[in-house]
């Protein structure tokens, strides 16, 4: 039986896919069609802290002072009302305050930090023990991104076989420490954008004739950037997450109608990095369900990197993140 009065303060940083997930085989357990590759974050993070009150007669969401209602506490209500369940703690409705370090909804990933830092708050504050891999299953619930947040630095997530989705969960691959790049975010835009990934991934995979190809192709990427990141191949993993990313924005752009998520500072951003590239310099882009360009690199030219993207007109600022953290589950009590 979950306490009465409990709170638990949980921190995530965002991560960003180098090998896409784009589209679901299953919609109400959120469980994706492919596996994916991702780098978390240091820096881009959520904190979030959820209180069980007695008191309340449905949660509250609080997010970076805004009292929320209608879609964003829907998803949130719903998500809390799976860990209810599992707690049977079924009528203890929390409160919910977030606060993000970056832009909300404008593809810098806030649903994969906001749901991994809901997940752990949540489960703690209901008083459920889980493991990580328990801890990811239950934030793919959320987004299928925040199942990669539970852990940091690289890190894959499978799609698994399993029809509940126990097998669907991800797995560290090389700590943060272990591959010390960096990702340099030009961020093209403060707005939020029109539409969110679950809406656009569902639309592609149903009207766009490019996606089953990329499905198709989408393992050997997988394959091809695992192998790469383990042996720290970064000319390898940079052409492979550039494909990937392109092939994901063509099925987008091939949807009917046709689904663009990027402005022409998304396009002049990418030919920068590519001008970088026949200048030497070794850094490759991906660009996620948002119009921001991501380009990794090494440390040693991030610096370059950053003051060249600073220059391409449109871009409105960049951040400079380093690999980061899993989850963290910050007191509870
Ligand atoms: O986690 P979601 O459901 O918001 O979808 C994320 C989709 C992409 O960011 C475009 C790709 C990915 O794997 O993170």
């Amino acid at each position: 039986m979950a306490p009465n009065r409990r709170t638990a303060v949980a921190r995530a940083g965002t991560n960003i896919a180098l090998v896409k997930y784009w589209g679901k085989r299953d919609d109400k357990l959120n469980l994706p069609r492919t596996g994916s590759l991702s780098l978390t974050l240091a820096g881009l993070e959520t904190v979030t802290s959820v209180s069980v009150d007695p008191g309340l007669q449905h949660d509250h969401f609080e997010l970076d002072g805004h009292i929320e209602r209608g879609v964003p506490l829907g998803r949130v209500g719903r998500f809390l009302a799976i860990v209810r369940e599992r707690a049977g703690a079924a009528g203890q409705f929390s409160r919910v305050v977030s606060r993000n370090s970056f832009p909300t909804a404008a593809g810098l990933a806030s649903s994969a930090s906001g749901f991994a830092a809901l997940a752990c708050a949540a489960s703690a504050a209901y008083g459920l023990d889980l493991s990580p891999e328990q801890l990811s299953a239950l934030a793919r619930r959320g987004s299928g991104s925040a199942a990669r947040s539970i852990f940091g630095g690289f890190v894959e997530m499978d799609p698994g076989v399993l029809p509940e989705g126990d097998d669907a969960v991800a797995h560290e691959l090389v700590p943060p420490a272990g591959w010390n790049l960096r990702l340099v975010v030009a961020v093209t835009t403060e707005a939020a954008k029109d539409v969110s990934s679950s809406t656009g991934m569902a639309a592609t995979e149903e009207t766009s004739p490019l996606y089953e190809a990329w499905v198709a192709s989408h393992g050997i990427d997988l394959e091809e950037a695992r192998l790469a990141v383990v042996g720290r191949d970064l000319q390898v993993l940079g052409a492979v997450m550039e494909r990937n990313c392109l092939g994901m924005h063509a099925c987008m752009m091939a949807a009917r109608p046709p689904l663009l998520y990027w402005n022409e500072a998304t396009l002049a951003a990418l030919r920068e990095v590519w001008n970088l590239r026949a200048r030497g310099v070794p850094v490759w882009f991906t660009i996620d369900a948002g119009p921001h360009v991501k380009a990794l690199c090494r440390v040693e030219e991030a610096a370059a990197v950053k003051t060249a993207l600073d220059k391409v007109p449109g871009v409105a600022r960049t951040i400079v993140a380093a690999p980061g953290d899993g989850v963290r589950l910050e007191s509870v009590g």
